[in-house]
């Protein structure tokens, strides 16, 4: 029994197409940014060991999920909890789920959009042979000169959010396939570029060590907290992204053996980045705990110094901006349908106004780091001492992703009928299905709820 229910949207062309989008949504700034900065603030391998058992017990389920509900459901997240609550007789208050994740998409892509403008400054750096031959000291300098002038900042989040709406204005086929299509394989090898470079030049094995091997007393309540949101951040999950994708799915695919492809692909692109990463930094006694700003710092004095640096960075910041791209567009994927679905307006008119919004918070995060960078907001509360940019990260990444997986899997595993869950997911064996409940049901709810309470030190 497959339901009638019609995308309003349009779908994806293949099985194929999908993995290929979802994986384009999942890899991005997660993985070559924030992966690696995180990893480096919060003690290297404890994190990255709580992070791969994140992704595997929480991440993977909540995936599956929120795919199977997208497919079943094919609307806007909102629209989608609403259906399939009345389907199942329950509480349509459901559809707030898919407005969280809508709110979260909106926080994300604010800064995501500032940080890809840094990638995009980055290109134009790279070509203009600014990091020829440079010094550690001089490459910190130019990531200093831009992050502190609110204007250059500004271009470039502007642009980066001009580029998202056209292609969220092309929809489903003509925008995304095509981006994600040529842009991910050739991403791929250039990272596998950058590791055979830090593998000869850099200090290869201080690297492998720092990412591998775990000191336990790294790992704090914060550095769980950090780990779990990160996994749900990389994988894109939690804010009905992969839902809303999931809702262009073909019927015949599964969604099983799809979400892993997706998961690993996006897991090994992380560690290669890691490892492309780190030997540079030991190599050129960088300070792997310095923040955001961590590849812009290191990368740049690989490209400085290898031959044929000035085209090897020139191609590699330009991919990192089409990684970021097609994952911006799944983060406001979902906000654009729902005003089509809910006002009957435009695609173009729906992808305006939410560029805008986006655009509009984003200048939270442009002067966070110039002239708000003194500003430290909430003072006396745990979250003292962070920026707007900080805080919104911290709370869409490690709050709000974690709470909307949970419900998505308590949706799915508990509210959605097995006859339901079984008939869209179609596992081919039943163990299969039996590993997938088990872990939305008990495992993925729990771990989320027990990391929340020892965070806030009840556990
Ligand atoms: N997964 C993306 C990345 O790693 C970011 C993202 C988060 C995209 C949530 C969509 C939803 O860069």
């Amino acid at each position: 029994m497959t339901t009638s229910r019609a995308s309003i949207h349009g779908y994806w062309s293949s099985r194929v197409m999908f993995v290929f989008a979802a994986a384009g949504s999942a890899i991005g700034l997660g993985n070559v940014w924030k992966f690696p900065y995180m990893a480096g603030e919060s003690g290297g391998g404890a994190f990255v060991v709580l992070y791969l058992i994140c992704i595997a017990l929480l991440g993977i389920p909540v995936m599956m999920s929120e795919v199977l509900l997208g497919r079943r459901g094919r609307s806007s997240p909102i629209n989608t909890m609403h259906v399939l609550a009345r389907e199942e007789n329950r509480s349509t208050s459901w559809s707030l789920l898919g407005a969280m994740g809508i709110l979260a998409g909106f926080m994300i892509l604010s800064y995501y959009s500032v940080i890809a403008g840094w990638t995009l400054a980055y290109v134009v750096e790279t070509v203009s042979g600014t990091f020829s031959g440079v010094s550690s000291e001089e490459v910190g300098e130019v990531f200093n000169q831009l992050v502190s002038d609110p204007w250059r900042l500004l271009f470039w989040h502007t642009l980066f959010i001009v580029l998202t709406m056209v292609v969220v204005i092309r929809g489903v086929r003509k925008g995304l396939e095509m981006a994600v299509r040529l842009l991910m394989p050739i991403l791929f090898t250039l990272i596998l570029v950058m590791v055979a470079y830090a593998l000869v030049q850099g200090d290869f094995y201080a690297g492998l060590k720092f990412l591998f091997t775990p000191d336990f007393s790294k790992i704090t309540p914060d550095v769980v907290l950090k780990a779990m949101g990160h996994a749900f951040f990389t994988l894109s999950v939690g804010m009905g992204a992969i839902m809303m994708y999931g809702s262009y799915l073909p019927d015949d695919a599964s969604i099983g053996s799809t979400s892993l492809q997706v998961a690993l692909a996006d897991t090994v692109v992380a560690i290669l980045a890691g490892l492309a990463i780190f030997p540079i930094v030991f190599a050129n006694n960088l300070e792997p705990g310095q923040g955001p700003g961590l590849i812009f710092n290191t990368l740049p004095l690989a490209f400085g110094h290898m031959p044929g640096g000035m085209f090897f960075g020139f191609l590699f910041f330009t991919l990192l901006v089409f990684a970021a791209w097609t994952s911006a567009i799944s983060l406001i994927e979902p906000a654009v349908a729902w005003l089509i679905e809910r006002f009957s307006i435009s695609r173009i008119t729906s992808s305006v106004i939410c560029g805008l919004v986006t655009w509009a918070v984003g200048l939270g995060t442009v002067f966070s780091f110039n002239h708000w960078n003194r500003i430290k907001l909430l003072d006396g509360t745990p979250l003292a001492g962070k920026s707007f940019f900080d805080l919104l990260d911290y709370l869409a990444a490690n709050i709000m992703l974690p709470l909307g997986g949970i419900l998505i899997c308590v949706f799915a595993g508990w509210v959605m009928s097995e006859a339901s869950s079984r008939d869209e997911l179609r596992l081919k064996h039943s163990c299969v299905y039996g590993l997938w409940r088990l872990l939305a049901r008990y495992v993925a709810p729990a771990g989320v709820i027990l990391i929340f309470l020892h965070v806030l030190g009840i556990f």
